[in-house]
């Protein structure tokens, strides 16, 4: 296991009714900015369950924050708090509204051009408001992490960035949040939450037992619940554990230390700028495809996850980690998540597009090896056909 150096300082306030707590953890003189997404927080009636727990605090609302949140959006927000001197930011949604107000809390205070957080990745942020999240999505731990994904309409282009100022300060975890997700989320959240796991564990083997066995423990807790969730939407103690596993699979715990993969998620986003695909819907497609692509390169760890995640020991060693693939395609499918680009209406001539966009935004290197190469991406995604 490698060196490093551990940081989260997010708190997490988890269980039903603590959205109350907004009173305790927001400053009383904030001057708070509520960013939320399309209508689901006000008609679900978490919009107003946060409004009524900040009390006499001076809040303003912006809502509109699309899923995959964009550049153009966001930089309405941000010329809002600076017109009005807003000093706290509270993020009321899934990913896409929590990864949108972190990159409001940076560029509200950057100096130059906001696109350049995007192109720099977040190595140029150098401050950012304070911000907090009531999360009402279980799936990209973006609630207790330092990372976001940001999409520029205009240049379809779809780009990750990373900084500590953007920790949450802290994050209301209330499973009955979720309640009202439509059956597609909640198996988004768990393919995202899933493919973080393997993104930080399917690599080579490492000498990490800690993190394998925490990520093998999270991985089968999800092939558990995942179903469960979908069939048993107001069950809470299956809804508070997934909620826990997403926040967990993302929140650095298990990749500290580690070799980290990521390819599939860097060729997934293309899919989203492109062709507009949920995030959790690029994955499915991608990772079976990457996997098998990569067996030989991963073969140490792809029998680790075959015996130790699916309990496969009949066969080769090979054969055990074909094996072990294809159920994970099978589970993804089981929650009704499609795992080939046909399923959504792409075919071959969308991938040279694809390819090009790579390029493009210099994902030429990916993986655990950096030797994920635009070929090789080229390959997998014909293999996803
Ligand atoms: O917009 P509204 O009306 O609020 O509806 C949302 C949205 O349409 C709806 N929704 C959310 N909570 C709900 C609800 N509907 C009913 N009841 C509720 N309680 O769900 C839809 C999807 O929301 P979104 O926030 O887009 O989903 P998700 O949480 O999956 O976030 C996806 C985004 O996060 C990024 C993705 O790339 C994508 O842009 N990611 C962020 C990561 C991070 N920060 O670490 C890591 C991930 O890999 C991921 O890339
Ligand atoms: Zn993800």
């Amino acid at each position: 296991m490698n060196n490093f150096d551990f940081y989260n300082p997010t708190r997490i306030a988890f269980g039903e009714g603590k959205i109350a707590a907004l009173d305790t953890l927001v400053p009383a003189d904030a001057k708070v900015l509520i960013l939320f997404g399309g209508e689901s927080a006000r008609r679900t009636g978490t919009l107003g369950e946060v409004e009524a727990a900040l009390g006499n605090r001076q809040v303003q609302l912006f809502g509109g924050i699309e899923p995959n949140p964009s550049f153009e959006t966001l930089m309405e927000a941000v010329t809002i708090v600076q017109r009005d001197g807003i000093d706290y930011l509270l993020a009321v949604g899934g990913g896409s509204v929590i990864d949108g107000t972190k990159f409001v809390a940076a560029a509200s205070v950057f100096d130059g051009d906001a696109w350049d957080i995007l192109l720099k990745g977040g190595t140029n942020i150098h401050r950012a408001l304070p911000f907090g999240s009531v999360l009402t999505l279980p799936a990209t731990g973006s609630e207790m992490n330092k990372g976001a994904v940001v999409t520029r309409k205009s240049l379809q282009a779809k780009l990750p960035f990373h900084s500590e100022h953007v920790f949450p300060q802290f994050s209301v975890l209330d499973p009955t949040k979720s309640f009202t997700l439509p059956p597609r989320q909640v198996a988004n959240g768990v393919v995202d939450a899933f493919v973080h796991i393997v993104e930080q564990y399917l690599t080579y083997p490492a000498s990490a037992p800690v993190q394998d066995r925490f990520a093998e423990g999270l991985l089968q807790t999800l092939i558990d619940i995942g179903p469960q969730a979908l069939s048993d939407p107001e069950n809470y103690s299956v809804r508070a554990d997934l909620m826990w596993v997403a926040t967990l699979a993302l929140n650095g715990l298990i990749g500290a230390g580690v070799p980290q993969d990521w390819a599939t998620h860097m060729l997934g986003h293309e899919l989203t700028a492109l062709h507009g695909l949920d995030h959790a819907q690029t994955l499915a497609i991608v990772l079976p495809a990457m996997l098998t692509e990569r067996k030989d390169a991963k073969h140490g760890k792809l029998v680790q996850y075959a015996q130790r995640v699916w309990s496969i020991h009949e066969g080769s060693e090979s054969e055990q980690a074909e094996a072990a693939i294809e159920k994970t395609r099978a589970f993804f499918e089981s929650l009704g998540v499609k795992t080939r680009l046909g399923d959504y209406q792409l075919a071959e001539e969308h991938i040279e597009p694809l390819i090009k966009s790579l390029e493009e935004h210099g994902m030429t290197a990916l993986g655990e090896h950096n030797d994920v190469t635009p070929d090789v991406c080229r390959r997998v995604l014909h293999a996803s056909l």
